[in-house]
């Protein structure tokens, strides 16, 4: 009996001073049967970590405020018990090291929006529980930056220096990984090698890189989505996604969802040997021309690339096809067989184009199945009817 109300008065203790934290607000949440003391003092223009907030906290967010990086040595003060930190959006230059090490349940570290200097190995120490780190962005990351967190699984990164080493993220095992090359004009060809018994999720925003180097990807085999975002890319090497003729590199032929923006165009058999892919994302290609043979596709999005026609073969190979955006790709005419072997189509967007005619039967095939239709913002005079 006493234990019990041991217990509680330790509970109660515990909600308490959970309560009032001025100028935050704390609350006690209850999260997979636990109770979580979280602080929120986001926005509240502070140029200190408060005083107030119970060192037993589990979460605490100081997003949109206005901290230096000597403010950071507060956090030392929470120990064992926090487990999520957002310091997201303040001006912190650089981490003093051990500023985070008694951290040591530390799981979710939010660094978006501040601009380090520099990350080196004693930026982080041993954050052994760090299962995400969000929105690192530093001018320089020495080769050993993240060398002690073997624990993490999801990583964005900023890198706003024009060269990054290829070992980097060695030692790493992450799942996700999104990366932004600000300057950089090329990026590593070995940079993702350490992936390959982990690696399920790559996004590349690369606006400088001129080439992607063809073993960029090698040996990722559980690979399942990529994005690729740039501007200066003439086009892709055909066997970026899987081997040639005579060569036996293991390569991600498992992707789910491939999105590509901003490359001029893309070589025709760049998706061959993909029995998988679902999701297809080809925005602002100048010159883009389909994959022709059978595939699983079912959402393709082309908007923002320039198709002026589209040729009666187009589609033949996209049979399970149910969502279409050809929004913005200054398509002038839809034949009436363009959209004839899409027999399950349930969205089509044909907005923000040039088309002044739709002929009667262009969405015949699908007019059991297609529940929503934008052709709006076109030169279309006369819809008689579409039969559907
Ligand atoms: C702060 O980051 C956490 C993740 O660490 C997120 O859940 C929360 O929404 C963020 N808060 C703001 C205001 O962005
Ligand atoms: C960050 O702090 C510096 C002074 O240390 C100041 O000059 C700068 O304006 C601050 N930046 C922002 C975005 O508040
Ligand atoms: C098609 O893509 C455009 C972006 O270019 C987007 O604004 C629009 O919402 C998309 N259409 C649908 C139906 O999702
Ligand atoms: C439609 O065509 C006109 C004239 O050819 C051109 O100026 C305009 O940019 C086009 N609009 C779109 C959305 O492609
Ligand atoms: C498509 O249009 C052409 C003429 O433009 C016509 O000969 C043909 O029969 C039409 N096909 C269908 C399925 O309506
Ligand atoms: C066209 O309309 C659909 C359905 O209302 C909508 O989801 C889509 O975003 C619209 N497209 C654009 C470019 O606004
Ligand atoms: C609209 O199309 C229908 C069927 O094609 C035709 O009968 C009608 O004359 C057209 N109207 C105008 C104003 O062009």
């Amino acid at each position: 009996m006493s234990r019990l109300l041991f217990i509680l008065a330790l509970f109660l203790n515990t909600v308490y001073s959970c309560e009032v934290c001025e100028p935050c607000e704390c609350n006690v949440i209850r999260f997979r049967r636990r109770f979580l003391c979280t602080a929120d003092c986001s926005d509240r223009d502070l140029t200190s970590i408060p005083g107030t907030i119970p060192s037993e906290v589990h979460v605490i967010d100081l997003s949109y405020n206005d901290l230096h990086s000597e403010d950071l040595a507060r956090l030392k003060l929470f120990t064992g018990y926090l487990t999520d930190l957002n310091l997201s959006y303040n001006n912190i230059t650089y981490l003093p090291a051990q500023s985070l090490s008694t951290a040591t349940q530390l799981n979710v570290l939010n660094l978006d929006g501040n601009i380090l200097e520099k990350v080196d190995s004693t930026s982080f120490g041993h954050l052994k529980q760090l299962h995400k780190l969000i929105g690192i962005h530093a001018k320089t990351f020495e080769e050993n930056s993240f060398e002690n967190l073997e624990g993490l699984n999801y990583m964005s990164i900023v890198f706003g220096s024009q060269e990054v080493s290829e070992n980097i993220f060695s030692h790493l095992k992450l799942k996700t990984l999104h990366t932004n090359f600000k300057t950089a004009k090329r990026i590593p060809e070995k940079l993702l090698n350490f992936g390959i018994d982990t690696l399920v999720d790559i996004y590349l925003d690369v606006p400088n890189v001129e080439s992607l180097h063809e073993n960029t990807f090698s040996g990722l085999t559980i690979l399942k989505s990529v994005t690729i975002q740039t501007e200066m890319m003439q086009t892709l090497p055909s066997n970026l996604f899987h081997s040639g003729v005579n060569d036996d590199r293991k390569m991600p032929v498992n992707l789910v969802t491939v999105m590509i923006d901003g490359v001029k165009s893309l070589p025709r058999n760049l998706f061959d040997k993909q029995q998988s892919l679902k999701h297809l994302a080809l925005n602002n290609i100048e010159d883009l021309i389909l994959p022709k043979s059978e595939s699983q596709v079912d959402t393709l999005d082309l908007s923002g690339s320039t198709l002026y026609r589209v040729s009666a073969d187009w589609f033949t190979g996209f049979k399970n096809l149910r969502f279409l955006n050809m929004s913005r790709t200054k398509l002038v005419e839809v034949n009436n067989d363009t959209l004839m072997p899409l027999l399950s189509l349930t969205v089509l967007d044909l907005s923000y184009n040039n088309i002044t005619n739709l002929p009667d039967h262009s969405i015949q095939s699908s007019q059991n199945t297609i529940v929503a239709f934008n052709v709006s913002h076109n030169q279309i005079r006369n819809i008689s009817s579409l039969n559907i």
